[in-house]
């Protein structure tokens, strides 16, 4: 684990960066520095390697104080990943890659296999790539090569400023779900910065919000969101995100989850007599590796009384996708007379339903929180 306890930075003309920090960062967890320009993000990323010193205070690596190990030792833990890539443009992918290994002496095999995993790992065919220039691939390829560069010598730690700020909305995208997908194999401790909320919010397991060279708010993204600490990070986090949030954990909660549903090989006379003593118009019809297959209306199967419920199942006129945008499924909820709204994950897995009567209410709810915020 690292720690600041108490830590000043105050630079040498007098400026002071860093006001008494004290913070956790989480081990095998993505934690994400934000805040605006010339909150110290970058200083705190350079204390924690030595770059520079701090004038006051304490850092803990797993409970060692950091000025009590080495400085080549400590870095060889650390990952170092910068906004402008910074690869070598006169070697080769593979000798960039290779850098630390070959410095830290590993034998040849060694490194040709590390690196052909960590091309593999970042979709990056080895034998394709391996023997270009930094110069001869995309930025967000580049980039991609700057990550796993700083993973080559199996470093705990990886501390990445800003490392995707550069890079076009798309390449930044895809890299966001690349790292996301990655730390799940790698689990390192990452120490994240950017100044970018969504991308926070998306990454993130921690987020530490700076400002002026003091950490004003710390906590999960989602703890962020549903109790923002004061007006400052009401404003960072932004008036639209926060009610994008309030309405979909508004929409979660209106979800049924133990509500009654039938096989697609149930009787339609045992699925009335469901109905009928749950005294409900409207059934989920659900596989059993819980897909959702549509639904029956006790209409139906009053009109038909014999067969298989699969006969009679019909498409819902509405249905709602757990991850929807809450806003755009309130949307689709108010255009609608449906009394029953099927809510279903990405995969169609079945999760519950939103009764009408529900989705009335939270839209009066809803509107009323729009009229009350800032406009
Ligand atoms: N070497 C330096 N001397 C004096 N002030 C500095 C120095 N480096 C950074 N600063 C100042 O410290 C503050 C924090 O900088 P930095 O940590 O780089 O911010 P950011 O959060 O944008 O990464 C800024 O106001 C910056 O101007
Ligand atoms: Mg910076």
């Amino acid at each position: 684990m690292i720690q600041l306890k108490d830590v000043n930075k105050t630079y040498e003309d007098g400026f002071q960066a860093l006001k008494s920090i004290s913070l956790d960062f989480q081990d095998e967890k993505i934690n994400v520095l934000i805040g605006p320009s010339g909150c110290g993000k970058t200083t705190t990323m350079k204390l924690l390697n030595k770059l520079i010193d701090y004038t006051e205070g304490t850092i803990l690596m797993n409970g060692k104080n950091i000025q009590e190990i080495n400085t080549i030792e400590l870095r060889r833990e650390m990952g170092y990943v910068i906004q402008n890539i910074g690869l070598f443009p006169h070697m080769t992918i593979f000798n960039n890659v290779a850098a630390v290994p070959k410095l830290l002496k590993w034998d040849k095999k060694r490194i040709e296999k590390k690196v052909h995993e960590l091309l593999t790992m970042v979709n990056l065919d080895p034998d394709t790539y391996k023997n270009r220039y930094p110069s001869e691939l995309s930025g967000g390829q580049q980039q991609r090569i700057g990550v796993i560069r700083a993973l080559a010598a199996d470093p705990d730690i990886i501390l990445m400023d800003e490392p995707f700020s550069a890079l076009d909305p798309i390449s930044r995208d895809q890299l966001q779900d690349e790292l996301i997908r990655l730390q799940k194999e790698i689990k390192k401790t990452i120490i994240f910065v950017t100044h970018d909320m969504d991308e926070a919010i998306k990454i993130a397991d921690q987020i530490i919000l700076m400002k002026d060279g003091e950490v004003v708010q710390r906590g999960a993204p989602s703890e962020l969101l549903a109790n923002p600490a004061n007006d400052f990070v009401k404003e960072f986090i932004g008036p639209k995100r926060l009610l994008t949030h309030e309405s979909a954990l508004e929409l979660r909660r209106m979800i049924n989850t133990d509500t009654p549903t039938v096989r697609p090989d149930e009787s339609i006379e045992e699925t009335l007599k469901i109905m009928i003593d749950k005294q409900i118009s409207y059934v989920p019809v659900v596989s059993e590796d819980k897909k959702f297959k549509g639904i029956v209306s006790i209409y139906d199967a009053i009109a038909q009384s014999a067969g298989s419920v699969k006969e009679i199942t019909h498409n819902p006129p509405e249905l709602i996708r757990e991850g929807h945008d809450a806003a755009e499924a309130l949307n689709i909820m108010a255009g609608s007379d449906a009394s029953l709204f099927p809510v279903v994950a990405e995969d169609n897995t079945f999760i519950g339903v939103i009764h009408n009567h529900d989705h009335m209410k939270l839209l009066e709810e809803n509107v009323a929180m729009q009229g009350g915020s800032a406009k």
